[in-house]
C-alpha cells in the first residue's frame, strides 16, 4: 500500500487528480471506478480545470460509479446522478453513453445490481477512487459486509444515514435507507485503487485500514490485501497512524 500525506483537503483533491488525469494520458480508453460525496468534489474540480487547461480528454473513457441510492428519481437534487453530473461530467467531454450509475429508481432494484456487476465483469476497473465512511464503509459497504460480496441492494446505517443528512437539509428522515452498492468483492477487482481521505472524523477509519486487523467489521481493511492502492490522506486524516 502507498501511503502519500499531504497537509490538507485541498493538497489532497490536486494530488489525487494529479494521479487520476496522469492514468487517462497513459490509458486514454481507461475504466474510471468513480465516487461520490464530499470527498472528491475538490477533485472533480481540478479535473474539470485540467481539463478546461490542457484539454485531457475523457471521449474515450468510461466512468462507472461505486453506488446509487435507491428510491429517487434519477433527476432529484441528491442523487448520485445528478451528483456527478453537476460535479464532473457536465464539464468534460465524457460521452453519456460510457457513463454507467446503478439504477436507483428502477422497478426491479435485484436485477438492476446483477446487470451492474456482469457489466463490471466485462469492464474491468483500471483505476477505482474511492473514500472512506466514519465507521470503515467503501462504496456503500457498512460494518459486516462479506469480503467477497458483489453488487446488491444494501441497508445503510443510522451512522452513515445521520453523516448524509448534511446534504438533505440536514433532515435524516429524508436520507434514503437503501442503495445499490459495488460490493467489497466488485471493488476489489479493480486494477488499481485511490483512497482519499480528509479530516478529523476519518482518522479512526484510516487508522483501522491501514494497521488495523483485516475484518468485515472494518471493509476498508481489505485493501490490505489488494496489491496495488494508493491512500492520499491528509494530516487530520493521518493524525492516528502510528
Ligand atoms: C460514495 C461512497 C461512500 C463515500 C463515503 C465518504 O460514492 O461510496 O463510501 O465515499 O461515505 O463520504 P464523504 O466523502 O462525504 O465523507
Amino acid at each position: 500500500m502507498k501511503i502519500i500525506k499531504v497537509k490538507n483537503y485541498e493538497e489532497m483533491s490536486k494530488k489525487a487528480a494529479k494521479i487520476i488525469i496522469e492514468a487517462v494520458k497513459n490509458n486514454p480508453e481507461i475504466n474510471l471506478g468513480l465516487a461520490t460525496g464530499g470527498s472528491p468534489v475538490g477533485l472533480y474540480e481540478n479535473l474539470v480545470k485540467d481539463y478546461k487547461e490542457n484539454a485531457t480528454s475523457y471521449k474515450n473513457a468510461k466512468s462507472f460509479n461505486l453506488d446509487e441510492y435507491m428510491g429517487l428519481p434519477q433527476d432529484h437534487a441528491q442523487t448520485y446522478y445528478t451528483f456527478m453530473h453537476e460535479n464532473l461530467f457536465n464539464h468534460i467531454d465524457i460521452k453519456e453513453e460510457n457513463i454507467y450509475i446503478p439504477k436507483g429508481d428502477s422497478a426491479n432494484a435485484s436485477e438492476t445490481a446483477n446487470e451492474y456487476e456482469e457489466l463490471l465483469k466485462e469492464n474491468q476497473i483500471d483505476l477505482q477512487l474511492l473514500g472512506i465512511g466514519t465507521n470503515g464503509h467503501i462504496g456503500f459497504n457498512e460494518p459486516g459486509s462479506k469480503f467477497d460480496g458483489k453488487t446488491d441492494i444494501v441497508a445503510l446505517t443510522p451512522e452513515t444515514i445521520q453523516a448524509n443528512a448534511r446534504y438533505f437539509e440536514g433532515n435524516h428522515d429524508l436520507v434514503p435507507t437503501k442503495a445499490i452498492s459495488m460490493g467489497v468483492g466488485t471493488i476489489m477487482q479493480a486494477k488499481t485503487i485511490l483512497l482519499i481521505a480528509s479530516g478529523k472524523n476519518k482518522a479512526e477509519a484510516i487508522k483501522g485500514l491501514v494497521e488495523g486487523q483485516v475484518s468485515e467489521n472494518l471493509p476498508a481493511s481489505v485493501l490490505q490485501n489488494h496489491a496495488d492502492v494508493i491512500l492520499v490522506i491528509d494530516e487530520e486524516a493521518a493524525s492516528l497512524l502510528s
